[in-house]
Order: C-alpha cells, then structure tokens, then sequence
C-alpha cells in the first residue's frame, strides 16, 4: 500500500476577502496569511469614499441607514474553487462597512464556510460579526472575532488561539 496516498489529506481552498479604508482591517487579513495558506482579495469601491473622516462619517451613515450597497470594482474569479472564505470588515457604526455587504450580495457563497472578522475603534465587535452571519444564511459560519483596529497588526498570538479553536484549523 501505498502510505503517501492513504495519508494524503485534501487542503481546503481558503480566500482571505476584505474591506479597509485606513489600513486595520487590512493588517488583520495579512496575519491571517501568515498563519494559513490563503489568497488575498480586497474589496474595493468603484467610488472611493471622501478621504476625510468626517466626510466618511457623514456619508457611509446615510449608506447604513439605506442599506446601501455601493458598487465594487471587482468580484473574485471562480468563487466556485473556494471551500472556505474569510470576510473581513472595519465596524462602522457598528455593523459592516457597506462594500462587505456588497461583496456579500454579490457572490454566491451558500455552499461555503465563512469565517468573519473585524477590527474597530473601541466599540468593539458590536453587531459586525453577527450581521456578516445573518446575510450569509445559507453558508456555515464559524465563529468570527474583532480587534481593536491598531492592534490588528500585531496580535499574532490572539489570532493564532482563535484559529486554533476553530475545527478547520486545530492542527495549527
Ligand atoms: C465611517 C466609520 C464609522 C466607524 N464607526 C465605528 C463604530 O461604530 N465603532 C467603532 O468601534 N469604531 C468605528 N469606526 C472605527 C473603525 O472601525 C476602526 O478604525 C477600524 O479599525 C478601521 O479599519 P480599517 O483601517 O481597515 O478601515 C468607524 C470608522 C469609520 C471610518
């Protein structure tokens, strides 16, 4: 028999998706492409939002209050190759920031494993986790956590333990 072949276990095909207006989310999603074999995918507006922070307030709340979901550039070439995908978003007004609800209308994800993640100024994971949940039904979704936005680049260890926790990747 051969043992390399009985032993031989299929990895899972992970996406790293992700929303980032200053830099945290982004952080986030690179420690978590440090530790995992996944690619990359950030999600990015046709109309980039005003670059001052409190024109973004301004516009990204009426956005949220209408449910909003602002064009993207791109979607991700053959979702269908993926069997896991993380969705990372900053907490704005403490839920997703409008282009995650996008990508997540946009892409057919219902037969995937989703794993959320978020990064925020002090208000921590609010309803950002639970809402990315919500609008992926008909997906199985894992346990997501935030951090606060400028740690995100250096919480190595919290990650790992997370990770660790989830059934995918106790083997870490
Ligand atoms: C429009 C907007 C709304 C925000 N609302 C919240 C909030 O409700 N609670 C919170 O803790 N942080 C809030 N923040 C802070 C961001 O969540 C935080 O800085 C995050 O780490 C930014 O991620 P990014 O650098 O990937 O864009 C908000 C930021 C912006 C721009």
């Amino acid at each position: 028999m051969n043992t390399n072949e009985s032993d031989e276990k299929i990895s899972p095909k992970i996406l790293i998706a992700y929303y980032t207006r200053s830099g945290n989310t982004e952080n986030f999603a690179n420690q978590i492409k440090k530790l995992i074999d996944g690619e990359l995918f950030r999600i990015e507006t046709v109309d980039e939002y005003p670059p001052s922070y409190q024109e973004v307030l301004k516009v990204s709340k009426v956005e949220i209050d209408n449910q909003y979901k602002p064009p993207i550039k791109s979607l991700v070439e053959n979702i269908d190759q993926y069997d896991i995908v993380f969705v990372g978003t900053p907490n704005w007004y403490s839920t997703m920031a409008p282009p995650v609800a996008t990508f997540l209308s946009m892409h057919d994800l219902s037969e995937k494993t989703i794993i959320p993640f978020a990064t925020h100024g002090g208000g921590g994971e609010a309803r950002c986790l639970t809402d990315i949940r919500q609008m992926s039904s008909q997906a199985t979704v894992l346990d997501g956590i935030a951090l606060y936005g400028s740690q995100a680049g250096t919480e190595k260890e919290r990650i790992l333990k997370w990770l660790k926790k989830l059934e995918t990747f106790n083997n870490l």
